[in-house]
C-alpha cells in the first residue's frame, strides 16, 4: 500500500512525532496517536484532544510542487476530509477558508482542523498534513473564533479505523490531483463545500490580538492558488493568501 501507518498511544504532536522523522521517513508514513499531550493548531494555537473523542493523526507527503504553489495545499487537504466524511455517510460538512471543516446547515460548527508543516530539502518538500477531528461531544471553546461540533451530532460515528482508512484514500487521491494540477485541479471540489461562497465576509487581522475589522466584502471563493477573492463594495476585486487574516460572516 501507499501508506504506513505507525500507532501510538500518546505522544505529544503526531505533528511534531512526523516532523523529527520527516528526513528519513517515506512517503505515505502516517501516525496516529490515541492522546497528544501538545496537539498544536494554526497560529501557535493548543489543539485539545479527550482520547476517546477525536481522531488525530499526521500523514507525511512528499510533493514536488513549487514551494509558491503550496499555499493552496490545506485547501485541498479540506475536500480530501469532506469527500472521506461524507463517503462515511455524514452529511452537512463545509469547508471554511482556508482549512476549517464545519458541520451543519451554513457551517455552524468547527468539526476538526488541518495544521501542514512544511520541512524542505534540495530534492522535495515534505508536507507534515495534520488532521484532527472531533468525533463526540465537542470541546469547550478554545479560541479557535467558532463553537466547535463532533460528528455524533451527524449520526451514528463511524468506526475510528473506518474512518482513517476512508480518509487516507480520498488524501491519496486528492494529493495525486494536486500534484498533478496544484489547487486548480481540486477548486471545484472545494467551492462547491465552501460555506461562505458569494456571501458577505469580513476578513480580519491576526485575531490573537485585537480582531481590528481589515476588510469587508462578498467571498468569490479561491483562486488557483488558493487565495481568497473578495469583491469589496467598490467593486475591486482583491486576493489574499494564507496568513495572519481570518475569516469571519459579515
Ligand atoms: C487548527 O484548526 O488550527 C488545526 C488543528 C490541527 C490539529 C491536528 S491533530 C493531529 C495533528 N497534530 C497536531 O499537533 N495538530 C494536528
Amino acid at each position: 500500500g501507499r501508506f504506513d501507518v505507525v500507532a501510538l498511544p500518546e505522544c505529544d504532536s503526531t505533528n511534531a512525532v512526523l516532523l523529527q522523522q520527516s528526513a528519513s521517513a517515506p512517503s505515505g508514513r502516517v501516525i496516529v496517536a490515541d492522546r497528544q499531550t501538545a496537539g498544536r493548531g494554526r497560529r501557535g494555537r493548543v489543539w485539545h484532544s479527550a482520547p476517546a473523542d477525536t481522531l488525530t493523526f499526521s500523514l507525511l507527503w512528499r510533493l514536488s510542487n513549487e514551494p509558491a504553489r503550496i499555499a493552496g495545499l490545506s485547501l485541498a487537504v479540506g475536500v480530501a476530509v469532506a469527500q472521506a466524511l461524507e463517503h462515511c455517510g455524514v452529511a452537512g460538512v463545509g469547508l471554511k477558508w482556508p482549512n476549517d471543516v464545519l458541520l451543519g446547515a451554513s457551517g455552524a460548527g468547527k468539526l476538526g482542523g488541518i495544521l501542514i508543516e512544511l520541512a524542505s530539502d534540495r530534492a522535495a518538500t515534505a508536507a507534515i498534513i495534520g488532521i484532527g477531528l472531533n468525533l463526540h461531544q465537542p470541546p469547550a471553546a478554545d479560541g479557535f473564533g467558532l463553537p466547535a461540533a463532533a460528528l455524533d451530532a451527524a449520526g451514528p460515528v463511524p468506526e475510528r479505523h473506518v474512518l482513517l482508512a476512508a480518509l487516507l484514500d480520498a488524501l491519496a487521491c486528492t494529493l495525486d490531483r494536486f500534484v498533478a494540477g496544484g489547487f486548480a485541479a481540486v477548486r471545484d471540489d472545494w467551492q462547491s463545500r465552501h460555506v461562505w461562497q458569494e456571501r458577505p465576509v469580513r476578513l480580519l487581522g491576526d485575531s490573537t490580538t485585537t480582531d481590528s475589522a481589515v476588510v469587508e466584502g462578498r467571498c468569490l471563493g479561491a483562486d488557483s492558488d488558493g487565495a481568497l477573492l473578495l469583491a469589496l463594495p467598490d467593486g475591486r476585486i482583491e486576493r489574499y493568501l494564507v496568513g495572519d487574516v481570518s475569516l469571519r460572516a459579515a
